[in-house]
């Protein structure tokens, strides 16, 4: 066991103490959240959840958390995900998973998106790579488009079918590159995720104390 792992932890069990019975849940992907779901499946609260992969719909159907498509619900009380990268101001960097187009529904569609991170997520700017998913169809033509991104190597495609990438070049200012990111034709998401998203984030450390930030 990692001191990391101890702080991935701490952050997901902190986080499993916010959800309620009766609530919609969505539940993110990754280490981190693979320490939530054992929490929350140890509350034995009665919740309806969606899952942004495959792994995580796994993990918790074995845990005995129900998991149901995305497609009835139009809304979630909470959702709660794992960073690659936590800005002061609560811009994140998401997507080391390839997850980041379906975690970016789910946050959305969430009152309260909550991040759970060690404190190796903490960043003082963004910095590339930024995951990239894209369309097969078209690819090298959307790729010529972005410049600097390249497919990521060995990534199976997003369970919608999308191949997984990553811009690489310089980001200067996260919400214009965000704009330009969506604007090109081919991408289906980019994983910045803009602070309005975000409620707040849990940041574990390895001797078990969380904190919490509010953006
Ligand atoms: C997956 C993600 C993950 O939340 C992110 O990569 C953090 O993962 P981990 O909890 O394993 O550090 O965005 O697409």
């Amino acid at each position: 066991v990692t001191t990391s792992d101890d702080a991935k932890r701490a952050a997901a069990r902190a986080a499993a103490e916010l959800v309620e019975n009766g609530m919609t849940v969505g539940l993110g992907t990754g280490s981190t959240v693979a320490h939530l779901l054992p929490a929350l499946a140890e509350r034995g609260l009665e919740i309806r959840c969606v899952a942004t992969s495959n792994a995580t719909e796994k993990q918790a159907l074995e845990l005995g958390i129900p998991v149901e498509p995305f497609a009835e619900l139009d809304r979630l009380d909470i959702a709660i995900d794992g960073a690659d990268q936590i800005a002061p101001d609560g811009w994140l960097v998401k997507g080391g998973g390839g997850a980041h187009t379906r975690e970016k529904v789910v946050a959305a569609a969430a009152e309260r998106f909550v991040v759970i991170a060690d404190e190796s997520k903490l960043v003082g700017h963004i910095a590339p790579p930024i995951p990239l998913e894209l369309l097969a169809y078209g690819l090298r033509a959307t790729l010529r488009g972005l410049g600097e991104a390249r497919v990521r190597e060995g990534a199976p495609p997003s369970p919608d079918g999308g191949v997984i990438a990553d811009f690489i070049g310089a980001v200067d200012n996260p919400a214009e590159l965000a704009k330009r990111l969506a604007d090109t034709a081919g991408v289906v998401d980019h994983g910045l995720f803009a602070a309005e998203l975000v409620s707040e984030a849990y940041i574990g450390r390895a001797d078990g104390s969380v904190e919490r930030l509010t953006f």
